[in-house]
């Protein structure tokens, strides 16, 4: 029996350091508590709809390369997201978990995505 309990407790051991590390892998700032760059922020958070490029078109995502909206547009549709609900908000203010300086940085990664 002592056997299985220590496989057990060794299976917890790695599972939590697991969770730890994809937890991890989730937040915005990397290890040693810097700040994450607009292209990082835009790589973990927009990619899966917008693609790197920003023409991906996921779900229906605008393309972001063609995009005429100003950065002052971009920031506020960031923080609310779309009205169809598809992109959710980001905003801290609106349910999001993007600060406003995070936000502006995206925005202006943003920006160099135009063609
Ligand atoms: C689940 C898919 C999805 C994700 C993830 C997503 N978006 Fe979107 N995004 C959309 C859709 C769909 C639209 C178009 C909505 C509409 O036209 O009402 C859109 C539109 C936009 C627009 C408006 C562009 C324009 O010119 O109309 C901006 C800016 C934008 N997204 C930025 C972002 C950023 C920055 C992120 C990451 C923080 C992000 N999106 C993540 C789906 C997504």
């Amino acid at each position: 029996m002592a056997i299985f309990t220590r496989i057990i407790r060794k299976s917890t051991l790695v599972l939590t350091s697991i969770l730890a590390f994809s937890s991890c892998a989730d937040s915005s700032s990397n290890e040693f508590g810097e700040e994450m760059s607009g292209e990082k922020l835009y790589a973990q958070k927009c990619t899966s709809c917008h693609g790197k490029k920003g023409n991906l078109g996921v779900s229906g995502a605008a393309d972001l390369s063609t995009s005429t909206k100003s950065l002052e547009e971009k920031i506020e549709f960031i923080q609310k997201g779309s009205s169809n609900g598809v992109m959710q908000p980001y905003g801290e203010n609106f349910g999001g978990s993007l600060n406003d300086s995070q936000i502006q940085k995206l925005a202006e990664y943003i920006e160099t995505l135009k063609n």
